[in-house]
């Protein structure tokens, strides 16, 4: 899908800080002066307590956006959005998710695109979140964990963004200790070599001040 500018974040799973790298790209954005808008084809979990991914996009990005335009899709149980939505008494639709990503990069400069899960995630039982980014052809950013078992993780995912055809723009190894032991200082050199991509990091974030930040331009 061509048109404005845009990246599609996934990670190495769920809980990697796909939204807080989705957040902080989306700042840098908006810090640069440009209108950023966001988008997350579904959210599950909305049962459990703290701010939602689309509320904290929306908070980092600028945005006017409503729910639903962030996030078309919205589940209470913290489910993989296939089962969700089936426990709904719904499939999700991934023409709906094409358009609602397009309208929602059409009335902004920029947009930032957060996955569900990991890359392999059924959005429907046909229709995996591999296959999404894939229809919007945005580069991806890979959200990686710093600690052992991250290698595989990291390259299993590259493999198969590049199996899909899609540009990986970056690993981010999230959250960056202050003190990287030797085990994660060789993860992120030993993603960079083998992965043949580039890594960046980003420390542990007051994520209530997004003025604190550090800008991630990708
Ligand atoms: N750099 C960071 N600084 C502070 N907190 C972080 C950071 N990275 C992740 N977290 C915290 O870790 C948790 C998981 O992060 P996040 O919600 O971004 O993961 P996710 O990959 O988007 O998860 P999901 O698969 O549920 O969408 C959150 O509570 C978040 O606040
Ligand atoms: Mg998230």
């Amino acid at each position: 899908m061509a048109g404005q500018p845009g990246v599609f974040v996934t990670g190495t799973g769920t809980e990697v800080g796909k939204t807080v790298v989705a957040a902080v790209i989306a700042r840098t954005l908006a810090a640069e002066g440009k209108r950023v808008a966001v988008f997350k084809p579904a959210v599950t979990g909305l049962e459990e307590e703290g701010e939602t991914d689309h509320a904290l996009l929306r908070r980092a990005s600028r945005s006017s956006q409503s729910d639903e335009e962030i996030a078309p899709y919205r589940y209470q149980p913290p489910a993989s959005p296939h089962l969700a939505a089936t426990l709904a008494g719904e499939e999700i639709d991934p023409e709906r998710l094409r358009q609602a990503a397009r309208d929602a990069a059409a009335a902004a400069d920029a947009i930032v695109c957060e996955g569900v899960g990991g890359f392999l995630v059924p959005l429907s039982p046909a229709y995996l979140v591999r296959d999404l980014a894939a229809d919007l052809g945005y580069p991806l950013v890979v959200v990686a964990s710093p600690g052992l078992g991250t290698i595989n993780h990291s390259l299993l995912t590259l493999e198969s963004a590049r199996a899909a055809g899609l540009e990986v723009a970056a690993v981010v190894v999230n959250p960056w200790p202050e003190q990287p032991s030797e085990i994660e200082r060789d993860n992120r050199e030993t993603i960079a070599e083998l992965g043949e991509v580039r890594v960046e990091t980003l420390p542990h974030l007051d994520l209530g001040e997004p003025d604190s930040w550090p800008p991630l331009r990708i």
